[in-house]
């Protein structure tokens, strides 16, 4: 059986992670998402949220789990009998910090492999980062996350949908 990890912050989970994961669930027998939990305190979802989204999103690919850790990666792709990790490249600019962890996690653990999907062309800028700052002036993030995800981004910029629609922001 061929399990693999996708580990990531998902802060919040964007179209072009949908991307990736619908792609690496088909050629996988088990994909597992795993969030990565909060070391980081300006995160905007808890843990559980970013896992809710993300189950949300994937409740109808059936090989899919989510689920969230911490600590090393491998450690935890050990641990769920995971061979392979996911990521996804969306331009050069991912690919030293990429490459760099994907030697460093294979060095640690040589009997896992990183798999790279390079990001559909339509989600090739799309990251976590724009989807809260476009989100935090109020901007229109439609094209950046699934309907379901835009107004729980909103929500934590107390954003209602009447706002959004002049551009404005609350706080
Ligand atoms: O979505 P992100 O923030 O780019 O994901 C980064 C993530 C979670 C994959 C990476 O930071 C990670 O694996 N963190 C856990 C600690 C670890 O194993 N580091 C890799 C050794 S370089």
């Amino acid at each position: 059986m061929k399990i693999a990890l996708y580990p990531g912050s998902f802060d919040p989970v964007t179209l072009g992670h949908y991307d990736v994961i619908c792609r690496a669930s088909k050629l996988v027998d088990r994909l597992i998402i795993g969030v990565l939990k909060n070391t980081n305190k300006n995160a905007l979802f808890s843990e559980e949220e970013r896992v809710e989204m993300i189950r949300t999103l994937t409740k109808d690919l059936p090989n899919v789990e989510v689920a969230s850790f911490h600590g090393l990666t491998v450690d935890y792709a050990k641990e769920r009998g995971a061979r392979f990790l996911v990521r996804g490249l969306r331009a050069v600019t991912d690919f030293e910090y990429e490459l760099q962890m994907a030697q460093t996690n294979h060095k640690i653990a040589p009997d896992i492999d990183t798999l790279f999907f390079t990001t559909s062309v339509q989600y090739a800028y799309v990251s976590s980062s724009i989807v809260k700052e476009v989100a935090s002036y109020g901007g229109d993030i439609s094209g950046f996350v699934a309907p379901e995800i835009v107004p729980l981004v909103y929500e934590k910029y107390h954003i209602t949908n009447g706002e959004k629609e002049h551009g404005q922001q609350q706080n």
